[in-house]
């Protein structure tokens, strides 16, 4: 029997002041976009900027629906752009923000378990690990260097490889 512990860094900063002025403006902007999210059930407006290898910036937010589990977080959103619009091309850093008007936006959240998985993905095609930039419209910011860090022992491509040996 062996016993393994799974632990990684990341950094938190008290405010936004507190980054370097590419971190600065990325976070900004996805602060910015939440004002186009389409939240009208939960309220919660999330908005998501990555700046990819090719120096785009891709955006999202999230887009819900009537029919609830139909809604697409903001982080899927915007993997499903920057893959469509620039195929291939990895992120380096993408930065997420959300505004919650039945509450305080003071306190960085982090991404959803699908969108854990769906970020996970998107490393492994692009071969290149994101950054992630996690803040409110105000307040405390957490940077955590791999996204894959939030999803320790996950299912991936890897898992569906033959095994020819057998
Ligand atoms: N949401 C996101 O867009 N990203 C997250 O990281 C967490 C949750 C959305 C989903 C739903 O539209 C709303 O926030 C409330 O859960």
């Amino acid at each position: 029997m062996k016993k393994s512990i799974y632990q990684f860094e990341f950094e938190e900063f008290d405010t936004i002041d507190e980054l370097n002025s590419s971190d600065k403006s990325l976070l900004l902007a996805a602060r910015e976009v939440t004002k186009i999210a389409y939240a009208p059930y939960s309220e919660f407006l999330v908005g998501a900027a990555a700046m990819l290898n090719n120096g785009e910036v891709v955006k999202g937010t999230n887009q819900e629906n009537a029919s609830y589990s139909v809604g697409i977080c903001a982080e899927r959103t915007l993997l499903a752009s920057a893959a469509m619009l620039y195929p291939n091309i990895g992120i380096q850093t993408m930065a997420i923000a959300y505004h919650n008007l039945n509450g305080t936006s003071n306190e960085p959240v982090s991404p959803c378990g699908i969108c854990r998985q769906s970020i996970n993905e998107f490393e492994g095609r692009t071969k290149q690990p994101i950054r992630l930039i996690l803040s409110g419209m105000e307040g405390k910011v957490m940077i955590i260097e791999k996204a894959s860090m939030l999803l320790p022992m996950s299912f991936g491509s890897d898992n569906l490889l033959q095994d020819t040996k057998k």
